[in-house]
């Protein structure tokens, strides 16, 4: 079977905009259960200004807790800017992400920087971060289209996208961060993009909006794309993009692409814990399309399981 690989940004992109904001000790619990289903990456949290996302303000407690507990998993940080490099960097941080809009004012809205000026300090933040010895990655956020600006022009994708990726960017994420992208738009841009990127080092990054998340997946893995973000339970959304509402939920991608002859390395039951997990301390119910069912399956299991074969005869 084909391998694709899963970031979980649950812990950074959906708890960022959660009512209930969760302490540094239940955070690592959650990547805990995420690595013990067998999740590989994660974007832990970011090293943001805490007056714009107070969720994130422990970053720099909660990150040397992740890396002693789990020193094999690969843990990504966002940094909006040098000043997040330089926090993230002496909490430990062994990889980093940019976050570059592709428009004029998502930029403006989410860090305060018009589009030129948000490119040079992405790319100026790579480079001190490669200079580190750090892996990274870049965002290229509303990739399809921006609550400001509407559709999104794919030549503008396309340029700001080459532009990381001579900047060095390890992995060049295409997010579609309202959640409004469908199949078709999906496969053309991503077909286009993974012309110029090689197909290694590019990945999706999708929210569920619509109720598309799965068919966009889809349509990326049918455009080539191995790599994904996604969010357990699909947590999430961006406090500063109007309408986003949650992430592609890691456990319905994990279903469709297993499904689909796709390994993922992924346990359900796994993941099932963690928005268990998860629910308990957000306090309202969590999971994808596919969460009544795989909670209905695991019933079933556990209801076999503990039958004695002597009880399931009477
Ligand atoms: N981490 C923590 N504090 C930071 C920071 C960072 N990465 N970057 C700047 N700051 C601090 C500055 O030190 C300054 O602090 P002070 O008021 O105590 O002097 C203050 O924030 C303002 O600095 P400035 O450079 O003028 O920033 P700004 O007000 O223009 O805000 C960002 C720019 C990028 C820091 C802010 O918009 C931000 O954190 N955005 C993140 C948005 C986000 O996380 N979106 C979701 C993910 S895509
Ligand atoms: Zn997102």
């Amino acid at each position: 079977m084909e391998a694709i690989h899963i970031t979980d940004v649950a812990p950074r992109d959906g708890l960022q905009n959660q009512p209930v904001h969760l302490g540094a000790n239940d955070k690592l619990r959650l990547v805990q259960l995420l690595a013990a289903a067998g999740v590989r990456s994660v974007e832990a949290t970011s090293f943001v200004s805490p007056k714009a996302v107070p969720q994130m303000a422990d970053a720099a407690e909660l990150l040397p807790l992740v890396h002693a507990a789990l020193p094999a998993l690969r843990c990504s940080v966002l940094v909006p800017n040098l000043k997040g490099l330089e926090r993230a960097h002496a909490a430990g941080a062994a990889e980093i992400a940019v976050v570059l809009s592709a428009t004029e004012t998502m930029n403006q809205r989410n860090i305060n920087m018009g589009l030129e000026q948000a490119t040079e300090v992405s790319e100026r933040t790579l480079a001190a971060a490669q200079a580190l010895g750090l892996r990274t990655r870049a965002y290229v956020a509303v990739a399809f289209d921006c609550p400001f600006e509407g559709e999104t022009p794919l030549a503008e994708v396309l340029r700001l996208a080459q532009r990381m990726q001579a900047a060095g960017a390890g992995e060049i994420v295409i997010a579609d961060t309202i959640g409004s992208a469908s199949p078709g738009m999906v496969k053309e841009r991503m077909r286009v993009l993974a012309e110029a990127i090689a197909p290694e080092r590019l990945a999706i990054h999708l929210h569920d909006t619509r109720g598309m998340a799965v068919a966009n997946a889809w349509a990326a893995l049918e455009a080539g794309i191995r790599r994904f973000d996604a969010s357990v339970g699909g947590i999430g959304g961006c406090p500063f993009a109007p309408g986003a509402a949650g992430n592609l939920a890691t456990e319905d991608l994990v279903l469709m692409a297993e499904r689909s002859g796709f390994a993922t390395g992924i346990s359900l039951d796994g993941l099932l814990e963690a928005i268990d997990f998860a629910q308990e301390r957000l306090q309202r119910p969590l999971g994808g399309r596919a969460i009544a069912w795989l909670r209905r399956q695991r019933e079933k299991t556990n209801s076999s399981n503990n039958t004695s074969p002597e009880t399931a005869t009477t």
